[in-house]
């Protein structure tokens, strides 16, 4: 979802950036990367790691309590405008084509930026940070999904912006569509700079390779 449907990699970016600023723990875009994908929790295990701060368990609980505070205010106003190039346009277009869609992302607010969005209904499932156990690079997301849809990963394209993501879907035995940099997603399947254009045609096609 973050960065592949919504520009909401964005607010979490500056979320995590403004907690590691309060620690004093540089953060930069390239930090932002291994983050993506990854869960609160994991994420803000690496942010201490690259800061080499040891914290117990209810100063880490407070921590990611304020940045998702302060990631809720950065939402608050997100609509249906910042949605991806091309990606409303796909889901619909499958959706119209009868194709199964589901949602797998890390994150626990999934299912409230997809309402704010006006999509929640075109998913058939969403399996979020609320229900899995193991973050990506952790195939479990999806291969939840794909259960869930009564689908064969080998049946299935992923979609993802993130490493761990395009990680996640190549272990689970699913073709990825990377979304962004090739020399940063350069394991998926293919790798395109955004949705626009993308077609059932080349998912089937993709799917065959
Ligand atoms: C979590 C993480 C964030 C990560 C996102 C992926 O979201 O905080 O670093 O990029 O998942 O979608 P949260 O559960 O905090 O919304």
């Amino acid at each position: 979802m973050d960065g592949v449907i919504v520009d909401t990699a964005k607010y979490h970016f500056l979320a995590w950036q403004r907690l590691a600023d309060s620690l004093s723990i540089e953060f930069t875009h390239e930090h932002n990367e291994q983050l993506k994908g990854v869960s609160r929790v994991d994420s803000l295990e690496r942010i201490l790691q690259w800061g080499n701060l040891v914290l117990n368990n209810a100063k880490k609980v407070e921590l990611m309590d304020l940045k998702n505070k302060w990631y809720l205010e950065y939402v608050e106003g997100v609509n249906p405008n910042e949605m991806l190039p091309g990606a409303h346009d796909l889901l619909l277009d499958l959706k119209k084509n009868g194709v199964k869609i589901g949602l797998g992302s890390s994150s626990k607010n999934s299912v409230m930026i997809l309402e704010k969005l006006g999509i929640f209904s075109l998913f058939d499932v969403v399996i979020d940070g609320t229900i899995i156990h193991m973050s990506k690079p952790h195939p479990e997301v999806f291969l939840r999904g794909a259960s869930a849809l009564q689908l064969q990963p080998v049946d299935c394209v992923v979609f993802e912006d993130a490493i761990s993501g395009v990680q996640a879907a190549v272990d689970g035995g699913f073709r990825c569509i990377g979304i962004g940099d090739p020399s940063v997603l350069g394991q998926a399947t293919v790798v395109v700079s955004d949705l626009r254009g993308m077609s059932l045609a080349q998912l089937q096609s993709i799917l065959k390779q």
